[in-house]
């Protein structure tokens, strides 16, 4: 049967793929210490739990609006309006299942065949994927190493054309943990009103971070109406597998994206929303005990990385991984590059890490190899990690044998 050419242009997120990897590989009884998750590995805290059964108790069970329980919209409206210090109006929020599906809606609602959208590179390996399955062209946006993982602005401007769209920023950001400095997302802001394109702005770690706060680029004059900002449950919540999110951005443009909603999947759980909404008004200690931890976790895996020999990490400012250059150790031990090392402590360390071919297509100037390690686990995982790691690039004998054995791989393909 003939599928749709569309079909051919959406790409996927391969950290699924490496996921099924870690479930095959320990069902059949192999030890894996899995730093490729990004989800925080605490449960949904209590409160939040008991608000769902309270909900289920009470039947709030059947269909709601599509753009979301008004409550519940009401809600975010007010807390994106204080964490922003914007003004938001309920009929400004669309809730949807999860932050990704508002990179999809807006994608397709604002992009048409040709339009050029600029992205971060490495990157939520979603942005790119949407873009082509829209129609559109792709440009990637290099996030600079030197800078901690955000661009110069330079290289923003010549990137810029007449079809410029959109343009998408992510801080803290998926898989640096970098963040954008206040004066570049002003930068930007200004490009923005000059060239008439939108901001999409994926603020789903707008919680995690450690040294001040998450700024948002929908706070300069002008841009409230033309940024779309995703956030939602998911990393905040400890509820990734909820699936509660929420875009918010002009009323005209909510209005599309909620009758997408309608088209696709009527409305996101009603129980869940309820939930979802005793989340933010509850006590946020729970919240601020995972950052706690969260920060213990990457001071650990950064001093350990920095320990290996050929890695460098910076030290992220946000969300929840780390991104070391493993340049060196590549070179030395005679990778091709960092999938080959995400296969190699995969399969030799039983350490499971995502390379940065999971971030974005390459680029032919790059010349740089990186890996990302989310460190959500216990210390214990992490120290014992770290150890494996260290212990197994050390190892001729297994470093030898892997790549014997990707040699055999190679021949047999050809
Ligand atoms: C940068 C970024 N945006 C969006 C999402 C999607 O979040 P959700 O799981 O709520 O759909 C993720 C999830 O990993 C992410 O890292």
């Amino acid at each position: 049967m003939k599928i749709a050419k569309r079909i051919s242009r959406l790409g996927t997120e391969t950290a699924f793929e490496v996921l099924a990897e870690v479930n095959d590989l320990r069902s059949k009884g192999k030890d894996i210490i899995a730093l490729s998750i990004g989800e925080p590995a605490c449960a949904t805290a209590e409160y939040i739990k008991d608000a769902a059964k309270k909900a289920l108790n009470k039947n709030l069970t059947h269909y709601n609006p599509s753009a979301g329980i008004p409550e519940f919209r009401k809600v975010i409206a007010e807390y994106v309006a204080s964490t922003r210090g914007i003004p938001v109006e309920p009929d400004e929020v669309v809730v949807v299942p999860g932050g990704k599906p508002v990179i999809f809606y807006s994608i397709l609602a604002c992009i048409e065949e040709g339009d050029e959208v600029i992205y971060p590179l490495p990157g939520y390996p979603i942005y790119e994927s949407m873009i082509n399955f829209a129609g559109g062209t792709p440009v990637p946006l290099r996030l600079r190493e030197d800078r901690k993982f955000s661009f110069d602005i330079r290289d923003l401007r010549s990137k810029i054309s007449d079809r410029t769209r959109m343009v998408i920023v992510n801080s803290p950001h998926n898989p640096t943990g970098g963040i954008i400095p206040k004066h570049d997302l002003h930068e930007i802001a200004e490009l923005a009103l000059k060239h008439d394109f939108w901001v999409l702005s994926d603020e789903i770690y707008s919680r995690i971070i450690y040294e001040g706060k998450a700024e948002s680029i929908s706070q300069f004059p002008g841009m409230k109406e033309r940024t779309i900002i995703l956030d939602g449950h998911s990393k905040t919540y400890a509820m990734t597998g909820w699936r509660v999110g929420y875009g918010v951005m002009p009323k005209q443009l909510a209005q599309h994206v909620a009758r997408l909603v309608t088209n696709s999947v009527s409305c996101t759980a009603t129980f869940t929303q309820y939930a979802a909404m005793e989340a933010v008004l509850g006590s946020q200690e729970s919240v601020a005990e995972m950052v706690e931890v969260f920060k213990k976790n990457r001071d650990l895996i950064v001093a350990g990385l920095n320990g290996i020999d050929g890695f460098f990490c910076h030290t992220p400012a946000g969300a929840f991984y780390a991104y070391p250059n493993v340049t060196r150790a590549c070179r030395r031990l005679g990778f091709k590059n960092s999938k080959d090392l995400q296969k190699f402590l995969l399969y030799k360390a039983g350490v499971a890490v995502l390379g940065q071919q999971c971030f974005g297509t390459r680029t032919k100037d790059e010349d740089q190899e990186y890996i990302r390690l989310s460190y959500v686990s216990s210390q214990q995982d992490i120290t014992g990690a770290l150890r494996r790691i260290e212990s197994t690039l050390a190892d001729t004998r297994l470093v030898e044998e892997f790549l014997d054995e990707r040699h055999v791989k190679e021949t047999e393909f050809k």
